[in-house]
């Protein structure tokens, strides 16, 4: 792959005062992602992942290191210039599905737009609706949704904003294996459609294994890296679209 990463980060550690000690949470990992890659970090519980990926995400600073994301260099910057950065170029699912229960879907996934002082331009929104699937349940409320169609909701907020990087923590682990596998097509079609950027966890090593690469943390730092070889299939020009079958 060719060009600048979108998010490099050189020796980032996290470290926490905890009485009289000091946990590294991430202690001095290297990571660099390029647009239209997917990256799946993974590790046993406590390992690091989340920590590293509120850092990837300027949801938290590092410690120590140094992280550019979008050519910008990121650690140090004040928080008014890390909201702008946040809100701008990334988009984010969590394991919890934040929905505002009082708003219907096509409000929720429209809602970041608010905080851009940008309109909901209705063809966007459209788009982001039928790339979820959720476009017959548009003026539904979170309480009418199943727990896989309330994590759409949450990958529509993140994709409307038109992010360069989706970062997802976790994104399937409130779900059942079958919906968890069709969540994590969702992240993947977005990649190759819109050419983002993914930094997704998970415990299930085979939706890991379906991302570009892996990399494995234990106790805060990289011990494993992996890139998997696509197939023919995927690196051949895309089929044109076909009518789908009727349901
Ligand atoms: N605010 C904090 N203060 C002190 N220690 C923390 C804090 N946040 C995380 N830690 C510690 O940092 C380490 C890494 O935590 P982290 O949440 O990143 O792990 P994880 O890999 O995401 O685990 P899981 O798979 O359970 O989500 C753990 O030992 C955790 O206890
Ligand atoms: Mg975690």
């Amino acid at each position: 792959m060719s060009g600048p990463p979108i998010i490099s980060g050189r020796g980032l550690c996290r470290h926490y005062r905890r009485g009289s000690e000091t946990v590294r949470a991430l202690d001095g990992v290297d990571i660099d992602v390029q647009a239209g890659e997917s990256v799946c970090v993974l590790g046993p519980s406590g390992s690091g992942k989340t920590t590293l990926i509120n850092l990837l995400s300027a949801l938290d600073a590092p410690t120590a290191g140094s992280l550019v994301i979008d050519g910008r260099r990121v650690d140090g910057l004040a928080e008014p210039e890390l909201v702008q950065i946040r809100r701008g170029t990334l988009g984010y699912v969590f394991q919890q599905f934040h929905l505002l229960p009082t708003l219907t879907v096509a409000e929720n996934v429209a809602l970041p737009l608010l905080f851009l002082g940008r309109r909901a331009d209705p063809e966007v929104l459209g788009r982001v609706l039928r790339a979820v699937g959720l476009e017959d349940r548009a003026t539904h409320l979170p309480k009418e949704l199943s727990g896989g169609q309330m994590q759409r909701v949450a990958i529509g907020r993140a994709l409307v904003v038109q992010p360069r990087v989706l970062i997802a923590d976790e994104p399937t682990g409130n779900l059942d294996r079958h919906t968890g596998e069709t969540i994590f097509d969702l992240f993947l079609n977005a990649v190759r459609d819109e050419g983002l950027a993914l930094v997704v966890t998970t415990h299930n090593l085979a939706l890991a294994e379906r991302c570009d690469r892996t990399v494995t943390l234990e106790d805060g730092r990289v011990t494993a890296s992996t890139t998997r070889l696509k197939s023919a299939a995927e690196t051949a020009a895309p089929l044109p679209p076909t009518d789908s079958p009727t349901k």
